[in-house]
């Protein structure tokens, strides 16, 4: 019998990787707002520190964080076992993770495939890619196999379009969405969901990274449109982690109003 009952985050563990700025942070000041208790990681504590202060400001019934790099299989298992000792044991012997959020990523550089550097490559598959099938590896036995829990995997508009100078990243993004549906398959039956959020333009750290710190090129990508906001992305990962357990949202596609493709954006003359 199908219950439409909204599925409650209150008290529920909700893990966050790439906490540390951005969605990740935001993520975790939303889901704080409906009492979730939250599990923070990235490589960059000391923003840890201040976003899971934020977080218990905000309402969260409790908020750790660990340092993590998704790039490394040691990290990765190192995260883990710290996430273990926070949330206990079922008698099932599941655990009770009932959110994972894998958002940690993003892209590094704009040079074409002939001028691609390996190191950018390397670290946007290595993140975006692998870590994403690390951090769900050794997550999914944590996760209770009653209907409700949710892994949403944070995709791009760039894993279902292409531009020039994105080929590792688009290359990256298209995986995530393969990964995201493959997994829909291998968890049918679970009672576990897993969904992707693919975000078009949001004014983030996003863009300093991917432009090594040229805060002038980043600022650029903005210049006379409206973005996205780093709060749209974490209202929109709520919403769907609390809808009744027989909803799954497979795949949400959101771009701003001033972007109907990835190349095409409405700019008023900035003065
Ligand atoms: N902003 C956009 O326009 C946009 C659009 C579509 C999709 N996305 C995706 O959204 C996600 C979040 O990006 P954002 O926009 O919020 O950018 P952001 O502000 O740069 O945040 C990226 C986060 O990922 C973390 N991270 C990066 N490499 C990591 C690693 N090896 N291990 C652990 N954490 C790592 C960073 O933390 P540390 O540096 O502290 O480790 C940071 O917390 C990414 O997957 C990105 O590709 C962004």
């Amino acid at each position: 019998m199908t219950t439409r009952m909204k599925y409650s985050l209150k008290n529920k563990w909700v893990l966050i990787t790439g906490a540390s700025s951005g969605f990740g942070a935001a993520a975790a000041r939303a889901f704080a707002a409906e009492g979730a208790k939250l599990l923070l990681g990235a490589r960059r504590i000391d923003r840890l520190e201040k976003v899971a202060a934020r977080a218990v400001k905000a309402g969260a019934a409790a908020a750790h964080f660990h340092e993590l790099d998704v790039s490394s299989t040691a990290s990765v298992k190192t995260f883990m076992a710290w996430v273990k000792t926070k949330i206990g044991r079922r008698k099932s012997a599941a655990g009770n993770l009932h959110v994972l959020v894998n958002n940690a990523g993003g892209a590094h550089g704009l040079d074409s495939v002939a001028a691609g550097k390996d190191a950018d490559w390397e670290t946007t598959l290595q993140t975006n890619v692998l870590g994403l099938l690390r951090v769900t590896r050794a997550a999914l036995p944590l996760m209770p196999p009653d209907a409700g829990a949710s892994i949403l995997n944070i995709g791009s508009i760039a894993g279902r379009t292409a531009y020039a100078g994105a080929a590792a990243y688009c290359a990256a993004k298209a995986g995530e969405l393969a990964v995201t549906r493959v997994l829909r398959h291998e968890l049918l039956g679970t009672g576990i969901r897993v969904g992707t959020i693919d975000p078009g333009l949001a004014e983030t750290e996003f863009s300093v990274v991917r432009f090594k710190g040229d805060k002038k090129k980043a600022d650029d990508v903005y210049a006379g449109m409206n973005p996205l906001t780093a709060e749209d992305i974490a209202e929109i990962m709520v919403w769907v982690a609390s809808r009744p357990p027989h909803v799954n949202i497979d795949e949400i596609l959101v771009k701003p109003t001033d972007q109907a493709e990835m190349g095409k954006v409405f700019r008023r003359p900035v003065k």
